[in-house]
């Protein structure tokens, strides 16, 4: 059979990054149709040495399969981002993300146990109430950007508050993550890539030293937050060590807002271009608004891939990979294959059901630690701005993240009556 022309798709090219939204997930459909999955060059490398290229994983089949099975598909190889990671970089970024098990699970179960039943209800009751807060000063500001007065403040206010940061360090923690995750953006980080490197790991420096500070203080005089119980040995005697506990706060701070804010800030705007959704979502709010966050996050997939790394030869839904070959597990196209999702894979439907999507990633060990946050945090902010402005809506074009790896608004106008 002759291979389907792809030769104007190149994933690894920022210029496709750059492309309208509905042009990339029509490219992702052609990338799915292909069989072998498709192969792409990795590009220039930010670290100055050679780097193989990488399948791209865009079957919600395959994302599930190489996901469930740690062991063939590592994440410690490398890393989970397309170039592999220098020691410099794994000091700050080297959490357990990129780690396979026994480190992971030491570092997963530890972190775990640190989410204790009293700290989770406290947050969920925290979570509600500052939406609250949130929406309340919205209303009196009036029209603004949504991003900077909501999206971004609820992330990072919940995430800085369970590990005990004060408000102080808000912009300075915000700034970093950004920085972090920029992507190729020249908002956040310079086009020259000696400077973009320094930059991620001055960010990467920055909150590390925040977090190892606060640690000294949570070490002599334990308080009720997380970095106290992930400083300070839990009742089997496991803490974090000091590097662990920096590197983990990284992870947890990136992860914690740059993926949340994005998707609510995604669901503005999809309710208002489907106000039929935003109809069914007001009629039983109650009712709805669970499917409806699950169905953002599948439709928007914020994380939009993660990487693994073959351990040894093998085979997965009949095709041969070879030790040390990279695939790029696509859940922003897995998320939308018309073999799980039906013909309306592409369509937003709040309704959904069931909607087996991977958005936090699919089942196995990494599936993400914050789901259960970030689902709250989603349905707490909507439900208040339904509440209070029911007809708050974007005013006007989205100021799109330049990034292969985050699906992010930097900035959206929004009004309301
Ligand atoms: C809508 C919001 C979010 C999305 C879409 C998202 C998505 C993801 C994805 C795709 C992964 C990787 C799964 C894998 O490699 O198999 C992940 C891992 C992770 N996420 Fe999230 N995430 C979100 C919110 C959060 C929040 C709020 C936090 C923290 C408070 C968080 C913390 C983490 C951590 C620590 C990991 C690594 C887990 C591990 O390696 O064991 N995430 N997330």
């Amino acid at each position: 059979m002759p291979e389907p022309l792809i030769s104007d798709i190149d994933l690894s090219d920022m210029v496709f990054w750059a492309l309208p939204r509905a042009q990339r997930h029509a490219a992702y459909g052609r990338l799915r149709a292909l069989d072998p999955p498709p192969f792409f060059e990795a590009g220039e490398s930010p670290f100055g040495v050679p780097e193989r290229g990488y399948y791209a994983l865009v079957r919600h089949a395959d994302v599930a399969e190489a996901s469930r099975n740690p062991q063939l598909f590592s994440s410690g190889a490398g890393a989970t981002s397309i170039f592999d990671l220098p020691a410099e970089f794994n000091e700050y970024f080297g959490s357990m993300i990129n780690m396979d098990d026994p480190r992971h699970a030491r570092l997963r179960r530890i972190v775990s146990r640190a989410f204790t039943p009293k700290m989770i209800k406290k947050f969920e009751e925290d979570v509600q109430r500052t939406a609250g807060v949130i929406v309340e000063e919205l209303v009196e500001r009036g029209p603004c950007d949504f991003v900077q007065h909501v999206s971004a403040r609820l992330p990072l206010k919940i995430i800085c508050d369970m590990m005990g940061i004060g408000d102080e360090h808000f912009d300075m923690v915000l700034r970093n993550t950004n920085i972090i995750l920029s992507g190729a953006d020249p908002e956040f980080i310079s086009e020259n890539m000696n400077e973009a490197l320094t930059q991620i790991l001055t960010s990467g420096g920055e909150l590390a030293a925040l977090v190892t500070g606060l640690a000294e203080q949570r070490v002599a005089a334990p308080a009720d937050d997380l970095v106290s119980s992930l400083a300070n040995a839990n009742i089997d005697g496991e803490a974090l060590t000091p590097a662990e506990l920096a590197s983990f706060f990284v992870l947890l701070v990136v992860a914690g807002n740059e993926t949340t804010r994005n998707a609510i800030s995604h669901a503005l705007l999809l309710l208002t271009e489907h106000p039929d959704q935003r109809e069914l979502l007001l009629a039983n709010l109650d009712g709805r608004i669970g499917p409806a966050v699950e169905e953002i996050v599948r439709y928007v997939s914020p994380v939009i891939w993660m990487r693994r790394t073959l351990t040894a030869d093998t085979v997965m839904n009949g095709h041969a990979y070879q030790a040390n070959d990279k695939v790029l597990l696509f859940y922003a196209a897995a998320n939308r294959d018309e073999s799980v999702f039906g013909p309306t894979a592409n369509e937003f439907d709040i309704t959904r059901s069931p909607n087996p999507h991977v958005g936090f990633g699919a089942a196995g060990p990494h599936f993400c630690l914050g789901a259960h946050l970030a689902r709250r945090e989603i349905s707490a902010v909507l439900r208040e701005l339904l509440t209070r402005v029911p007809d708050i809506r974007a005013a006007g074009e989205p100021d799109y993240l330049l990034s292969s790896f985050i699906n992010g608004i930097k900035h959206l106008p929004c009004e309301f009556s």
